[in-house]
């Protein structure tokens, strides 16, 4: 192999490597660099509410938060625990870099033995236009009961509605959700606003022994799986199925910066994303946009030095330095004696723009010029 070749692999080599990191990043839903390094928060707030952190855009406090919609409250309760607080009521358990988990709200419906409705709580929730949250695909609406309609009402009417039913206990089957005592159903992306409606065919009469309610709650998917008969019956105790799902099925919200996207934002004057960062548009087809510390960088991209430079460059074998663009970079043994060298580069240098700030030649260029 001669010396052209070797730094020609020694380039492919570490396109791949930046191509398989940077594949890494973006597979991952549930990704959390917003909140981590040394500053996640504006000077002098608060960074933690109870056990959950609290990092830019959002924040405890008008002064602390992005813009009054990031704004949360820390709410102490009289035995010392404390709750995020969302708006005025809705208690937030996670943040991470493109998803809120916050709390559930369940509907439903119960009968008596002649069929009479002898209770009920049809839930909806709405998030007005210009907010940053919508509802995320990661969640679905689930109904659970053997003799019930239930369906959410989205914007424009559109109704996604299912039907379960079952006709005795042996029908139902644990962890399926397939009609039979559970049902679930896709949400379109983007949605900020739904209401609930159940109806049952028979009011429950001919299940009534083993099934007296129907309950219907829009939740993340991967939290939930039906148990069949406890998740349908009285037996265990009344709330059961309710205090299970609430305690373990968050509902999950996108978040995203405005309404703009990148292109449009980056010509405005309260542009989030800080140096080091660049802007991802969000996926939800509403707009706004999200922030991300460029290859190289990590922490939070939102504040004033969020990103701080942490990747270890290294140099194609035969130079020295520490091939960073603001570092010393990469010093060739001698030009001089290496004319290819500057062929060899114009090659690498074919890395697609955009990930310029990692463009590990890019110092050597400089350097041998
Ligand atoms: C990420 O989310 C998308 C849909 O939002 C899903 O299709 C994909 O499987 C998820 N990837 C991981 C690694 O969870
Ligand atoms: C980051 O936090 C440290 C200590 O909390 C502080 O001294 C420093 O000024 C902060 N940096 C910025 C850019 O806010
Ligand atoms: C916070 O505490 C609750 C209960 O104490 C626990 O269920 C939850 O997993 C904790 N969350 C984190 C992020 O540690
Ligand atoms: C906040 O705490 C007070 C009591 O300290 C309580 O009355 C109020 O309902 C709480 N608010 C929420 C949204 O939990
Ligand atoms: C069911 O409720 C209706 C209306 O409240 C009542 O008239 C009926 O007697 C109740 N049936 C039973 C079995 O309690
Ligand atoms: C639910 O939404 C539909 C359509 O917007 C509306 O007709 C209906 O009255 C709403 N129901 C409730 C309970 O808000
Ligand atoms: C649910 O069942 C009712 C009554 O059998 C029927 O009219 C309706 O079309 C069904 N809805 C769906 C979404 O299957
Ligand atoms: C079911 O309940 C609804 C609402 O209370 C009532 O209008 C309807 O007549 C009942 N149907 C039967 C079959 O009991
Ligand atoms: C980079 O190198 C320094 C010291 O050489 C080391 O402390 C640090 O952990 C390395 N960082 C990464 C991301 O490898």
């Amino acid at each position: 192999m001669n010396p052209k070749q070797m730094v020609l692999l020694a380039c492919l080599y570490a396109c791949v490597l930046i191509l398989t990191l940077t594949t890494a990043q973006t597979n991952t839903n549930r990704t959390y660099t917003i909140s981590k390094g040394d500053n996640i928060t504006k000077p002098g707030c608060t960074k933690k509410c109870g056990n959950i952190t609290v990092p830019y855009p959002f924040g405890i406090g008008s002064d602390c938060a992005f813009n009054m919609q990031f704004e949360l409250s820390c709410n102490t309760s009289d035995d010392g625990s404390q709750k995020l607080i969302l708006g005025i009521n809705i208690m937030v358990y996670d943040i991470s870099d493109t998803e809120l988990r916050v709390e559930n709200s369940i509907s439903w419906r119960c009968y008596n033995s002649s069929g009479a409705v002898i209770d009920e709580s049809l839930g909806w929730t709405r998030f007005i236009d210009s907010s940053p949250y919508s509802f995320s695909v990661l969640n679905r609406f689930t109904i659970v009961g053997c003799d019930d309609y239930g369906s959410i009402t989205v914007p424009n009417n559109f109704e996604y509605g299912c039907n379960v039913s079952c006709t005795s206990r042996g029908d139902v089957i644990e962890g399926e959700c397939m009609g039979k005592g559970c049902g679930q159903k896709h949400i379109p992306k983007g949605l900020k606003y739904y209401n609930t409606t159940m109806s049952s065919t028979e009011n429950h009469t001919d299940v009534w022994s083993f099934n007296s309610c129907g309950y219907a709650f829009l939740g993340e998917a991967d939290r939930f799986r039906f148990q069949g008969l406890p998740d349908l019956g009285d037996d265990l105790y009344a709330s059961y199925f309710y205090d299970r799902i609430q305690a373990s099925v968050p509902i999950v919200l996108d978040w995203a910066i405005g309404s703009l996207t990148c292109t449009q934002a980056l010509k405005i004057e309260n542009y989030a994303c800080s140096e080091n960062s660049h802007c991802i548009d969000s996926d939800t087809g509403l707009g706004g946009y999200r922030c991300s510390c460029n290859t190289g960088y990590h922490g939070n991209p939102y504040l004033n030095q969020g990103c701080q430079g942490s990747y270890n460059c290294s140099c194609p074998h035969g130079y020295t330095g520490d091939g960073k663009k603001d570092g010393r970079g990469c010093i060739a043994p001698s030009s001089k004696q290496f004319p290819w060298i500057k062929f060899s580069l114009g090659w690498c240098l074919y890395i697609p723009s955009g990930w310029n700030n990692l463009v590990l030649f890019q110092n050597q260029e400089k350097e041998i010029d």
